[in-house]
Protein backbone atom coordinates (compact mmCIF):
# COMPACT_ATOMS: atom_id res chain seq x y z
CA UNK A 1 0.00 0.00 0.00
CA UNK A 2 1.60 3.06 -1.33
CA UNK A 3 0.38 6.82 0.18
CA UNK A 4 1.00 10.00 -1.56
CA UNK A 5 0.68 13.15 0.55
CA UNK A 6 -0.29 16.10 -1.31
CA UNK A 7 -0.55 19.84 0.04
CA UNK A 8 -1.64 22.90 -2.09
CA UNK A 9 -0.91 26.52 -1.59
CA UNK A 10 0.77 28.17 1.26
CA UNK A 11 1.52 24.83 3.53
CA UNK A 12 4.95 25.29 2.64
CA UNK A 13 4.76 28.29 5.53
CA UNK A 14 3.31 26.28 7.95
CA UNK A 15 4.98 26.55 11.44
CA UNK A 16 4.92 30.37 10.81
CA UNK A 17 1.51 30.84 8.88
CA UNK A 18 -1.01 32.05 11.16
CA UNK A 19 0.29 29.86 13.97
CA UNK A 20 -3.38 30.36 16.32
CA UNK A 21 -4.92 29.07 13.12
CA UNK A 22 -2.81 26.18 11.66
CA UNK A 23 -0.55 25.43 14.55
CA UNK A 24 3.41 26.26 15.09
CA UNK A 25 4.36 22.69 13.65
CA UNK A 26 6.53 23.03 10.51
CA UNK A 27 5.54 21.24 7.26
CA UNK A 28 8.42 19.50 7.64
CA UNK A 29 7.76 18.06 11.06
CA UNK A 30 3.88 17.58 10.17
CA UNK A 31 5.13 15.27 7.24
CA UNK A 32 7.56 13.28 9.84
CA UNK A 33 4.97 12.53 11.79
CA UNK A 34 2.49 11.59 9.10
CA UNK A 35 5.60 8.86 7.39
CA UNK A 36 6.40 7.61 10.69
CA UNK A 37 2.48 6.77 11.24
CA UNK A 38 2.41 5.29 7.51
CA UNK A 39 5.59 3.63 7.95
CA UNK A 40 4.38 1.68 11.36
CA UNK A 41 1.14 0.57 9.27
CA UNK A 42 3.93 -0.81 6.87
CA UNK A 43 2.92 1.56 4.17
CA UNK A 44 4.79 3.11 1.43
CA UNK A 45 4.82 6.77 1.75
CA UNK A 46 5.89 9.85 -0.65
CA UNK A 47 5.17 13.35 -0.39
CA UNK A 48 4.72 16.59 -2.23
CA UNK A 49 3.77 20.09 -1.77
CA UNK A 50 2.86 22.77 -4.85
CA UNK A 51 1.58 26.43 -4.81
CA UNK A 52 0.77 25.63 -8.49
CA UNK A 53 -2.92 24.41 -9.13
CA UNK A 54 -1.87 22.55 -12.47
CA UNK A 55 1.19 20.96 -10.50
CA UNK A 56 -1.60 19.11 -8.34
CA UNK A 57 -3.46 18.31 -10.78
CA UNK A 58 -1.01 16.58 -13.18
CA UNK A 59 0.81 14.96 -9.48
CA UNK A 60 -2.65 13.51 -9.20
CA UNK A 61 -3.29 12.38 -12.97
CA UNK A 62 0.57 10.56 -12.77
CA UNK A 63 0.83 8.95 -9.33
CA UNK A 64 1.14 5.25 -8.97
CA UNK A 65 0.09 5.47 -5.45
CA UNK A 66 -2.96 3.62 -4.24
CA UNK A 67 -4.52 6.08 -1.72
CA UNK A 68 -3.86 9.98 -1.94
CA UNK A 69 -4.27 12.00 1.68
CA UNK A 70 -4.68 15.68 -0.09
CA UNK A 71 -5.21 19.08 1.67
CA UNK A 72 -5.73 21.18 -1.15
CA UNK A 73 -5.58 24.35 1.18
CA UNK A 74 -7.24 27.26 -0.62
CA UNK A 75 -7.80 25.52 -3.88
CA UNK A 76 -10.57 23.14 -1.45
CA UNK A 77 -12.82 26.46 -2.29
CA UNK A 78 -12.22 27.66 -5.85
CA UNK A 79 -10.95 24.57 -7.75
CA UNK A 80 -13.55 22.95 -9.86
CA UNK A 81 -10.48 22.06 -11.84
CA UNK A 82 -9.11 19.64 -8.98
CA UNK A 83 -12.75 17.93 -8.30
CA UNK A 84 -12.92 16.70 -11.74
CA UNK A 85 -9.14 15.30 -11.58
CA UNK A 86 -10.39 13.64 -8.37
CA UNK A 87 -13.39 12.45 -10.08
CA UNK A 88 -11.37 11.22 -13.27
CA UNK A 89 -8.69 9.20 -11.57
CA UNK A 90 -9.18 5.47 -10.20
CA UNK A 91 -6.76 6.41 -7.36
CA UNK A 92 -9.04 6.88 -3.81
CA UNK A 93 -8.54 10.69 -2.82
CA UNK A 94 -9.17 11.75 1.71
CA UNK A 95 -9.31 15.20 2.43
CA UNK A 96 -7.73 16.88 5.46
CA UNK A 97 -7.36 20.05 6.74
CA UNK A 98 -6.02 21.29 9.77
CA UNK A 99 -8.67 23.44 10.79
CA UNK A 100 -12.17 22.84 11.10
CA UNK A 101 -13.35 24.66 7.94
CA UNK A 102 -17.20 24.54 9.21
CA UNK A 103 -16.60 27.38 11.96
CA UNK A 104 -14.63 29.35 9.70
CA UNK A 105 -15.19 32.51 7.12
CA UNK A 106 -17.98 31.65 5.07
CA UNK A 107 -16.32 31.66 1.84
CA UNK A 108 -13.94 28.44 3.53
CA UNK A 109 -17.25 26.51 4.30
CA UNK A 110 -17.84 25.11 0.78
CA UNK A 111 -15.30 22.50 -0.48
CA UNK A 112 -15.36 21.13 -4.41
CA UNK A 113 -13.37 18.92 -2.75
CA UNK A 114 -15.54 16.86 -0.25
CA UNK A 115 -17.65 15.46 -2.82
CA UNK A 116 -15.26 13.92 -4.84
CA UNK A 117 -13.21 12.48 -2.43
CA UNK A 118 -14.08 9.26 -0.38
CA UNK A 119 -13.76 10.74 2.78
CA UNK A 120 -12.62 13.91 4.53
CA UNK A 121 -11.12 14.90 8.52
CA UNK A 122 -10.58 18.00 9.75
CA UNK A 123 -10.03 20.57 12.55
CA UNK A 124 -7.13 18.50 14.55
CA UNK A 125 -4.18 19.74 12.87
CA UNK A 126 -2.05 16.49 12.66
CA UNK A 127 -4.36 14.22 14.46
CA UNK A 128 -6.44 14.90 11.34
CA UNK A 129 -3.84 13.57 9.02
CA UNK A 130 -3.41 10.26 11.41
CA UNK A 131 -7.41 10.05 10.70
CA UNK A 132 -6.78 9.85 7.55
CA UNK A 133 -4.31 6.82 7.79
CA UNK A 134 -6.49 4.94 10.34
CA UNK A 135 -9.48 5.02 7.72
CA UNK A 136 -7.44 3.60 5.44
CA UNK A 137 -6.19 1.50 7.17
CA UNK A 138 -9.37 0.62 8.42
CA UNK A 139 -11.15 0.88 4.79
CA UNK A 140 -8.58 0.80 2.09
CA UNK A 141 -5.81 -2.01 2.88
C1 LIG B 1 -6.56 24.63 5.07
C2 LIG B 1 -7.83 25.50 5.11
C3 LIG B 1 -7.93 26.38 3.88
O1 LIG B 1 -9.09 27.20 3.94
C4 LIG B 1 -6.73 27.29 3.79
O2 LIG B 1 -6.78 28.05 2.60
C5 LIG B 1 -5.43 26.56 3.91
C6 LIG B 1 -5.33 25.47 4.88
C7 LIG B 1 -6.40 23.81 6.36
O3 LIG B 1 -5.62 22.85 6.34
O4 LIG B 1 -7.00 24.13 7.39
O5 LIG B 1 -4.45 26.93 3.28
O6 LIG B 1 -6.68 23.70 4.00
Amino acid sequence: MHILLLHGPNLNLLGTREPSIYGDMTQTQLVDQVRQAAESYAMEFSFVQSNHEGVLIDTLQQTTADVVIFNPAAYTHTSIALMDTIRAIKVPVIEVHLSDLSTRERYRQFSYIKDASVASFMGNHLQSYLDALQYIKENLT
